[in-house]
């Protein structure tokens, strides 16, 4: 069942009422990790971070209490790293953010860094308790410099992981009926899992209500990203008090969610080698009874030559159906990359090449490093492109 994997069948791989408190003793965190944004527009959070006290994480004791923990760590770190833009960027993280960073990673099986895992499925809070999973009764418990479009993009992403509950319900309905050759029950798991991943490209329409692509592009996005693959970070980051060699790690990423790992293994989508390596080492940055899941589901019986041995119309045609959502969500993906990163990255080369030959100052904080590059470190349009033409290929030949 879905519970061994920590996944819940209410809210998928969200985070059940995740805690907005720490015991006492991380007060300190708190109140930094509360101020992130104002901090870093008043370069203070590096000073805040450095006078802070080591603090031991041994009093942490719950998995919502390490989730918090590790949520609060990760907004520090992302600030204290990228505070000053992408030229004055740390060499080392000091060890009273670093050691209990570490600590919690381990705890967790999470890297020390911002993941999905943090960002999304465990910060959120209902405004009332009682009312609905909407934007309006929706509230992060942590953020990033940027205001309402920090608070829309991580919402949102957390709305689309509400909608594809359904589809996660019936992923066992399908394996089963693999099983059992039943036909029927795999055609109606099937069905409801392709409109599952119709409502995920819907709500992932709301990123255009409710985030600014100037506003993500300019100011938010450099904090979503790492110390790997990244020109602006070359050599990693020193863990002070872990390890005195630098680590790399990436930054925040579509691929750290589970959800289309475990659509991909569901179909057989095969992905050519390089996007293969990448989402595979992504699978490193989720929390590890979600990787195990998408492992479990990769080693069942394959859905696609069951489908074509059966030689059902019903069946077939839910198959086709279900490659076809997924594809139109790539699509829709690489459609809202393009309106919040290529168009604004154009837009701020143009900008750059003019303010060179007059004199105009610093227009964004915007990496020029991550121009063509996604925060996780892909060569993002051509990654997004390869992957949607490769699940192209799981359609079976029409019959
Ligand atoms: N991966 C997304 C980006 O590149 C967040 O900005």
């Amino acid at each position: 069942s879905l519970d061994s994997y920590y996944v819940s069948e209410e809210l998928g791989f969200v985070l059940p009422k995740p805690l907005d408190k720490l015991p006492p003793y991380y007060q300190p965190w708190m109140d930094v990790a509360m101020h992130v944004p104002e901090l870093v527009q008043s370069q203070e959070l590096r000073s805040h971070v450095n006078k802070m006290a080591l603090l031991s994480t041994e009093f942490l004791q719950k998995h919502r209490e390490l989730r918090l923990a590790h949520l609060a760590l990760s907004m520090m770190t992302m600030g204290y790293v990228w505070q000053e833009g992408e030229n004055n960027t740390v060499n080392t993280l000091p060890s009273s953010l670093a050691v209990p960073y570490w600590e919690v990673s381990q705890r967790l099986g999470l890297p020390p860094i911002l993941t999905h895992a943090d960002a999304v499925l465990a910060n959120w809070k209902k405004k009332d308790p009682n009312g609905p999973f909407t934007m309006e009764n929706l509230d992060l418990l942590v953020s990033l410099p940027g205001g309402e479009s920090v608070r829309g993009f991580f919402l949102v992403t957390l709305l689309v992981e509400l909608a594809a509950v359904p589809a996660l319900r019936n992923i066992p309905v399908v394996i089963n009926g693999v099983r059992c050759c039943d036909t029927e029950a795999v055609a109606r798991g099937l069905e409801i899992i392709s409109q599952s991943i119709q409502d995920m490209t819907d709500t992932l329409k709301l990123m255009h209500v409710y985030v600014e692509p100037s506003v993500f592009y300019g100011i938010m996005r450099i904090y979503l990203s790492g110390w790997k693959d990244n020109p602006g970070m070359p050599n990693g980051l020193v863990y002070e008090g872990v390890q005195t060699e630098p680590m790399e790690y990436s930054g925040g990423s579509a691929a750290q969610s589970s959800l289309l790992h475990c659509f991909d293994e569901l179909l057989g989508v095969n992905h050519e080698e390089k996007s293969r390596s990448f989402l595979t080492r992504m699978r490193n940055y989720m929390p590890p009874a979600h990787k195990k899941l998408i492992q479990d589901i990769s080693s069942q019986p394959s859905l696609r030559s069951f489908v074509q041995q059966q030689a059902s119309e019903r069946l077939n045609q839910a198959f086709r159906l279900c490659v076809s959502k997924l594809l139109a969500l790539r699509s829709y993906h690489i459609n809202v990359v393009s309106r919040f990163i290529t168009v604004p990255a154009a837009q701020a080369r143009r900008l750059r090449e003019q303010s060179q030959s007059a004199e105009g100052g610093v227009v964004s904080r915007a990496p020029t490093a991550l121009e063509a590059t996604g925060t996780g470190g892909s060569g993002i349009m051509t990654f997004l492109k390869t992957v949607r033409d490769h699940t192209k290929d799981t359609l079976l030949p029409e019959t």
